[in-house]
């Protein structure tokens, strides 16, 4: 491939293909077997899309042990001598991207004194542990009002750094997960995570926290919030929990409008007495039945806007993808009708335009106008029902609904890691690109491939499975339905 720069380099990449390998490792023969449940990433859920299973003959349980840890020193070794970007993600930073090689400061074009100014600023960050751990720590700001604090961090770091702040005699600091807490049932008075929640397996946690919790004691998860921040999906699933405990429970029946194949819908088995997933399309009922597992979970053909369910009877409704196809003004009438007072509707969506990809050692701007002119391509397909962008009909929504009590998240970024093919599987799935496949199939295939092609150029591989990081940008509306409508 050769670079901007006229140099020329060959990289092949071999990715075992989904399907059954045997390994030599240690010694024994694996079975390595790798199964994809669908051909594109839950973006809603984030359920892991792949299962890799090693299976081997003999006792030594100890080589999966070792195979793990080797992947992981492999996967540690690719950041060393880079450097990791971080992204504001609710309360959190997280890795962004793939790790970039270092470069001097005096490379990157910057207005004068602006990058000493950055490097002074960290170093004194750097430089003032104590001020940064002495100010609104959790933990120590409860210590007052309690016989005693316990602190808990999957962080032998962050544990240290904590007891190193003196002052504070009945708080102590344990090692654990927050799936898995240390204290015997009903034990515990308040149980609190600040900016911590969205990093944990909710469903166990919350398990976890029901067993410790003494009768009548309290849950408290904070984050915080800032229309300019990147939030993570996550933080939409923390809010809803957040307003389940406001409202109390039991919470009896969720709605799921334009529920498709129920990937969504089973998000909310486990907070409401049961749940009913409606879709217009018979074909997309079909397919969420033969998905459904819960219980709790039936699933109906009906149209969003004349939705099968008495008046005040709903505690939940939501739209995931799915509003902005719907008869939007008739479809929040309906809403209105069936919630019941204090019921909430909530719409997601992300935006399509915005999808950006990154791959290490590349440049993502190459790479993002190449998917840019795939988007621009399909804009000539796109629906006249779904307006220039779907973020303005939702922000129209929000504003017409008169609720006083409503929220508008506008960015919340989402990152997955998955194979290229994946990538293009998503974008075609697109209604813009299944409206130019029914029009030429072949344009189609070819703008397809073409795009693919290039993709994989500037990436400098030859397989089309090569993992590609994907960011998403979604966004939502939260309506609480008042007591009094
Ligand atoms: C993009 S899919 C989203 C499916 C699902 N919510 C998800 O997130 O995977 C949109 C769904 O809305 C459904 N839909 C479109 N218009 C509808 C309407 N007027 N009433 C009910 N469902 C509708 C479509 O059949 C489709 O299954």
């Amino acid at each position: 491939m050769a670079h901007e720069s006229g140099r020329v380099k060959t990289q092949f990449d071999f990715h075992p293909s989904p399907g059954n390998h045997i390994i030599w490792y240690g010694r024994t023969w694996i079975r390595v077997e790798r199964t994809r449940e669908k051909q594109m990433v839950d973006l809603h859920t984030g359920t892991p899309w792949e299962s890799v299973t090693f299976t081997a003959l003999g006792r030594n349980r100890q080589i999966f042990f070792n195979i793990l840890q080797e992947a992981r020193e492999l996967a540690l070794k690719q950041e060393e001598g880079r450097t990791v970007m971080y992204t504001a993600m609710g309360g959190e930073w997280r890795p962004f991207g793939f790790p970039r090689r270092r470069r001097p400061l005096s490379s990157v074009v910057l207005e004068a004194g602006v990058g000493e100014k950055i490097v002074d600023d960290v170093k004194e960050f750097i430089g003032n542990p104590k001020w940064y751990t002495d100010r609104g720590q959790n933990s120590q700001v409860l210590a007052p009002h309690f016989q005693e604090v316990v602190g808990i961090d999957i962080s032998e770091c962050q544990l240290a750094e904590a007891r190193a702040v003196p002052g504070y005699p009945n708080i102590t600091y344990r090692k654990g997960t927050a799936e898995d807490l240390p204290f015997p049932d009903g034990s515990v008075d308040l149980l609190t995570a600040a900016s911590a929640a969205h990093w944990f397996d909710q469903s166990r946690f919350l398990t976890e926290a029901s067993r410790v919790l003494k009768p009548r004691g309290c849950m408290a998860l904070l984050g915080y919030s800032d229309t300019n921040m990147r939030f993570h999906y996550q933080d939409c699933g923390e809010r809803l929990n957040h307003i389940f405990q406001e409202k109390g429970c039991p919470f009896e029946l969720a709605v799921d409008v334009g529920c498709g194949s129920g990937q969504g819908t089973v998000l909310l088995a486990k907070h409401f007495t049961s749940v009913v997933g409606t879709d217009v399309s018979p074909a997309q009922v079909e397919v969420a039945l033969q998905n459904a597992k819960e219980q709790n979970i039936t699933y109906r053909q009906c149209v969003a806007e004349e939705l099968p369910f008495s008046d005040s009877s709903v505690d939940l409704m939501t739209a995931m993808s799915a509003f902005h196809w719907f008869d939007r003004p008739r479809f929040l009438q309906e809403a209105h009708r069936v919630l019941k007072p204090r019921g909430c509707l909530a719409l997601l969506n992300y935006t399509t335009i915005d999808m950006e990809l990154s791959y290490p050692d590349c440049c993502s701007h190459s790479l993002n106008e190449i998917c840019k002119e795939f988007y621009v391509a399909l804009q000539p397909y796109r629906s006249p029902h779904l307006g220039r962008s779907s973020i303005e009909l939702y922000r129209e929504a929000y504003e017409s609904i008169s609720y006083p009590d409503k929220e508008w998240q506008e960015c919340m970024l989402v990152e997955r890691s998955m194979p290229l093919s994946s990538y293009m599987g998503l974008v075609e799935s697109f209604s813009s690109y299944q409206a130019l496949l029914r029009d030429d199939p072949q344009k189609a295939s070819r703008l397809s491939q073409g795009i693919c092609q290039r993709l994989m150029s500037i990436m400098k591989v030859t397989s089309v499975e090569t993992e590609v990081v994907v960011a998403v940008k979604y966004f939502y509306l939260l309506a609480c339905k008042p007591q009094e409508a």
